[in-house]
């Protein structure tokens, strides 16, 4: 295999850390733009040509008529939901060929009943901790991707997108699928009529014709474009804390969403991962249920997320707020194995006349450590050990070098930089390309 240039890009906190605006940056020196986790849960705003584009399943690079886009395998497909991205796209005059999106053969597909399962699971667990049970709600998106995972790794009743073109393999798996999954919804307490598996295998057969030119074995693909020398760039989806075996279990999404699954989810192994860009917000958010021990639940987390408009882009939902936790951004960067990081939203944090880094944790125990603890509950017992910086007070979105941010502006890049043992790469003071700041000496590690 030869030696080619592949970056990886991640959020390092519990998701919508501003990865899409990297992803777009760093489109521009790659060749193949790959998902290889997560689906419809995750979501972004892209602004191309003064339009803007929500997608929550096509990878950013599908703007650029030049880039190949590669759903791959560990990622789970709702068709419905790409098809619109698709046609939403192409509306637009962007031309999306077979050859420039290559969805895999192996990709699980989200089917009308896994997130009927997904919504009436949340329901019925949140309706039991209103009548004074444990809450064991995760707070998900409600887009089916626990359940289509589940039945990935259920492997018998499972949907491939390599399935959907051929409707007599999706009928007869359907007769059965559907038969099971009814009870079990009925179980849940879903009152909708019995699944019909007639109507959903025409239903999803129609939608795998339509997508039938874009499925393929992507991981030989991949390989493919490895062996051609092109460059490869890794989207994440959700982040590095929501990963189902390194996050906040069972606060997390259903994929390994560090970087650790882009071998299982592409067919390609790690090594040929030169770089890894961990995605860092300024300060803390994170969105549904699970321990979050910077959260403010006062003014401060407020006025975070009226200046961050810390709204969900899938859900819409409020986002929880509050200050940066510099143990958890650096178990994130080990984990992910980050070479340089890019810090988010900074210019969110202008006005703070002080602003706080959590620096370790305080157990009950009275004890104190600065490592990182994964497990929920654990977490949801400590109190953070703050460092106290000073803030700055002017607005610094205009800005576009590092010399001219404020001195404390600065500092506090270069506290998280010491503090993960990573430099950093980039600072970003705003959502247009332009509010880039691009840190080549200073903030070193
Ligand atoms: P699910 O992925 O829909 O099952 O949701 C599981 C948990 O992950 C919930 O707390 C979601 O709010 C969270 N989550 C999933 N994807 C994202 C994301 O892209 N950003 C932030 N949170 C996410």
């Amino acid at each position: 295999m030869h030696r080619v240039s592949a970056t990886a890009v991640v959020g390092l906190q519990w998701g919508d850390e501003g990865k899409g605006k990297i992803v777009d940056l760093l489109a521009a020196e790659h060749d193949v733009i790959v998902r290889y986790n997560g689906g419809a849960n995750a979501g972004h705003t892209v602004v191309f040509d003064g339009e803007r584009y929500a997608l929550h399943l096509l990878p950013s690079g599908i703007l650029s008529p030049s880039k190949t886009c590669v759903i791959g395998n560990g990622v789970v497909v709702d068709p419905v939901q790409l098809l619109s991205e698709i046609e939403s796209i192409t509306e637009r005059g962007i031309a999306i060929e077979p050859d420039r999106l290559l969805i895999s053969d192996r990709a699980h597909v989200v089917m009308p009943y896994h997130k009927e399962h997904d919504a009436a699971l949340e329901t019925a667990l949140a309706g039991a901790a209103d009548q004074g049970d444990e809450n064991l709600s995760i707070g998900t998106t409600r887009r089916g991707i626990g359940p289509t995972y589940a039945d990935k790794v259920h492997r018998s009743l499972a949907i491939r997108m390599g399935d959907l073109p051929d409707e007599q393999v999706l009928r007869r798996r359907l007769d059965i699928v559907c038969a099971i999954r009814s009870r079990e919804l009925e179980a849940l307490g879903v009152d909708v009529p019995a699944l019909d598996p007639a109507a959903l295998a025409a239903e999803y057969h129609a939608l795998g014709v339509r997508l039938a030119p874009h499925i393929t074995d992507t991981v030989y693909a991949l390989h493919d474009a490895v062996n051609a020398g092109q460059r490869l760039l890794f989207e994440g989806a959700n982040a590095c804390l929501l990963d189902i075996d390194h996050g906040t279990f069972p606060y997390v999404t259903s994929s390994n969403c560090s970087t650790l699954g882009i071998p299982p989810g592409t067919g390609l192994p790690g090594s040929v991962i030169t770089d890894t860009v961990g995605i860092v917000k300024a300060y803390g958010t994170r969105v549904g249920e699970g321990p979050f021990p910077t959260e403010d639940l006062g003014e401060t987390g407020e006025r975070i997320r009226e200046r961050g408009h810390e709204y969900g882009t899938t859900t819409g939902r409020p986002r929880r707020c509050g200050w940066l936790d510099l143990v958890a951004v650096r178990y994130s960067a080990m984990v992910c194995g980050c070479s340089s990081l890019a810090v988010m939203l900074l210019d969110v944090l202008s006005g703070f006349e002080t602003l706080k880094l959590c620096v370790g944790y305080r157990l009950p125990d009275g004890t104190t450590t600065d490592r990182f603890l994964p497990d929920a509950r654990k977490l949801a017992a400590v109190e953070p050990i703050w460092e106290t910086v000073p803030g700055w007070s002017q607005e610094i979105d205009d800005l576009t070098s590092l010399d001219d941010l404020p001195p404390a502006a600065q500092a506090y890049l270069d506290r998280i930089a010491s503090f993960v043992g990573c430099p950093i790469e980039i600072a970003s003071v705003g959502p247009d390309r332009m509010q880039t700041i691009r840190v080549t000496q200073a903030a070193r590690a």
